[in-house]
């Protein structure tokens, strides 16, 4: 298991993150859908949020990792199966027709027991998406034709950056699901 790393604060949010097979298959999804343009996200940056935390200071991190460590999460698979545009971002995004149980299970644990440690609960329903690519200014949305199976066995704690290169996530703790 990874182990947090030191710095005063850090853009967290826990997330589901798909294996390098998984991930390749999403990228060539967006490079399908979307006719050029727009800002592609890198593969290793490709993720489906649970819940975002904003700038947190690393004092709160032991009771961030303590929520965590209080879930157990059964496997499940994604299908991913169709594709929409958010007008206002310009997003294009992939996600699951159905969703399994558990992941609201999931998002609804993790936002309860953050909420107990005083990280004000997301007002928005929950939208399970991944974000495929940014500024897009086609309009587009349908069901894929190859949709994908995402196997997931864990869920993680990212950090991000806002500035520099891509890839700009990485992954600072792993909790896997029950075996
Ligand atoms: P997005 O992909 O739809 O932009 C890291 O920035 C991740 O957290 C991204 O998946 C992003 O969603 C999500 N995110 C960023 N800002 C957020 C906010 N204010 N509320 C909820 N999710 C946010």
């Amino acid at each position: 298991m990874n182990t947090l790393t030191k710095s005063e604060q850090q853009r967290l949010f826990f997330a589901l993150s798909p294996d390098t097979q998984v991930r390749q298959a999403l990228q060539a999804v967006g490079r399908r859908v979307v006719d050029g343009g727009g800002r592609p996200v890198h593969a290793d940056d490709l993720h489906m949020t649970l819940v975002f935390l904003g700038q947190v200071g690393d004092e709160r991190l032991p009771d961030i990792q303590a929520v965590a460590d209080g879930i157990s999460m059964a496997p499940f698979d994604l299908c991913i199966d169709r594709f929409g545009w958010w007008k206002r971002s310009g997003t294009l995004w992939c996600a699951p027709s159905q969703v399994p149980d558990v992941l609201p299970g999931l998002f609804s644990a993790l936002q309860t027991g953050l909420a107990d440690c005083g990280f004000p609960p997301e007002r928005r329903p929950y939208r399970p998406h991944v974000t495929l690519v940014r500024k897009v200014i086609q309009e587009g949305s349908g069901t894929l034709d190859r949709p994908v199976t995402w196997p997931v066995n864990s869920f993680v704690l990212m950090a991000s950056r806002t500035w520099g290169a891509p890839p700009r996530y990485r992954v600072l703790k792993k909790w896997p699901a029950d075996s």
